[in-house]
């Protein structure tokens, strides 16, 4: 998988403002109006930007339940348990993982994975084959990349468990152009267009999980990313 990533080296210039966004939550769209589960998840370095992704970055909060993650961490433990953390490759662009790749689920996953597909690829487009499965230890993190062009097409979709995070997104050639995007646990990321051709994206370490002023911890996190083929 490392061949999908391309490490590019950012320092994040603290930005002056950001500007909340309202999200619905995906509980809060299927139940009708609900406004008291609108949460900001998405803040950035002005409300233009937030808004001119708009939905390029999408987060659905509650994808998944409980017992689906669940189903995700039996089928995957096993094979996870097996391997070492990685630490020490200084080029790599992820810090602290193990990582593996997975064709076939049980039929509880299998059905997560179908709603994934549904909600984020455009019907009968090609996917790339394998998912990927990103377990990253409570001290690990991704450094800022853009998934490889050759290999990914115009959408990422990722499930996020056990942890919540922070992904910060960052202009390629403007970078004091950002975004920081809450991904609680449970939830499902995507990122398309734009969001993910022209941003770096990464996933903060612990020390650094700080969302619109919140400690935001962050603990192990197991991430299941679907992404398409290129065009
Ligand atoms: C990656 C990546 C994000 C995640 O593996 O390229 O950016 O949610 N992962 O784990
Ligand atoms: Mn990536």
């Amino acid at each position: 998988m490392k061949l999908l990533l391309t490490a590019l080296q950012r320092i994040h210039k603290p930005a002056v403002y950001a500007s909340p966004r309202r999200r619905l939550s995906s509980c809060a769209s299927s139940s009708g109006l609900s406004p008291l589960r609108d949460e900001a998840l998405v803040v950035g370095s002005s409300r233009e930007l937030v808004r001119r992704l708009g939905s390029q970055v999408e987060v659905r909060t509650g994808f998944i339940t409980e017992e689906e993650e669940g189903s995700f961490l039996r089928e995957l433990e096993p094979g996870l348990k097996k391997k070492r953390y990685e630490f020490d490759h200084w080029d790599d662009a992820i810090h602290g993982y193990r990582e593996t790749e997975r064709a076939r689920w049980g039929a509880a996953c299998e059905e997560v994975m179908n709603r994934v597909r549904s909600v984020a690829f455009p019907e009968g487009g090609p996917l790339l084959g394998p998912v990927h499965v990103l377990d990253l230890d409570k001290t690990g993190y991704i450094k800022p990349h853009i998934d490889s062009v050759k290999f990914c097409g115009s959408t990422i979709a990722g499930l996020s468990l056990l942890s919540d995070s922070i992904m910060r997104l960052v202009k390629e050639d403007a970078t004091d152009e950002w975004v920081d995007v809450l991904l609680p646990r449970l939830s499902l990321y995507i990122l398309r267009g734009q969001a993910r051709y022209n941003f770096t994206h990464q996933i903060l370490r612990d020390e650094e999980s700080v969302f619109n002023g919140q400690k935001v911890p962050r603990l192990r996190r197991i991430s299941v990313i679907c992404r398409n083929l290129p065009g």
